[in-house]
């Protein structure tokens, strides 16, 4: 790998993609939101109403459209052939059935070699479950960002609510903890903390506490 790699692993809400992105902005590297690439996949299966459970389908949908993840200011946009799918990925119905999908061994390596070979080129931030323990075993610094089930919940849930849209506290922990628990479980490449990962825990912490804090571990490391 020629350039410097930056890991951001941790479960559900933990706040890794805002986290992410600004750790990414202010080292001017390259930030690749790995999540994305697995809803981006969900979201079409379900509107091409493929089985989720169909390994070898769900591989063919993905060989067969250009999934393209292109960075803004704002974050990433997600591309589905032609079509911009960055606000349909985070429905509800999508964080419901992401998690199912990700589960499939062959589609996580087609994901991982795309997600490989957008790192190994560059100095990147990449935010996800396995990039510390599968992904970029060698990632130049690990980070896994975690908080507590009831602190990721109420973020989301004042999320939602500035979004105007309805929430419901206690079925928003219910939803974390389920996704959790089959992201831990899977069999291939499941969300785990890698050893030489550093545990960020952003419970009682501002996000700007935690990009100061990662920030502080890039220098030590280069
Ligand atoms: O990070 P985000 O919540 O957007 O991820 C959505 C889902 O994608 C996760 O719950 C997990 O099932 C899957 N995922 C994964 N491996 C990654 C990133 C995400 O399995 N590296």
């Amino acid at each position: 790998s020629t350039g410097f790699n930056v890991a951001i692993d941790g479960p559900a809400g933990a706040g890794k993609s805002s986290v992410a992105k600004k750790v990414a902005e202010q080292l001017g590297f390259l930030y690749i939101d790995t999540g994305a690439m697995y809803r981006a996949l969900t979201y079409a299966a379900i509107q091409e109403k493929i089985a989720l459970d169909n390994e070898q389908q769900l591989v063919q949908l993905l060989k067969e459209n250009s999934l393209e993840l292109t960075p803004t200011e704002f974050g990433t946009t997600v591309y589905w052939n032609d079509s911009n799918i960055t606000a349909d990925i985070r429905s509800n119905d999508v964080n419901k059935h992401v998690s199912l999908v990700s589960s499939h061994k062959d589609v996580r390596l087609l994901m991982v070699e795309k997600q490989q070979q957008l790192a190994h080129a560059k100095n990147a931030v990449l935010d996800g479950r396995d990039i510390g323990t599968y992904v970029l075993p060698n990632a130049d610094v690990k980070v896994f960002l975690t908080a507590s089930v009831e602190e990721r919940a109420k973020r989301r849930h004042l999320e939602q609510l500035e979004k105007g849209q309805p929430s419901d506290l206690k079925v928003l922990e219910k939803d974390i903890a389920k996704r959790d628990e089959l992201d831990s479980t899977r069999s291939f490449a499941p969300l785990k903390q890698a050893e030489d990962a550093q545990i960020v825990d952003s419970t009682q912490m501002t996000i700007d506490e935690v990009i100061q804090t990662i920030l502080a571990l890039v220098k030590e490391h280069s």
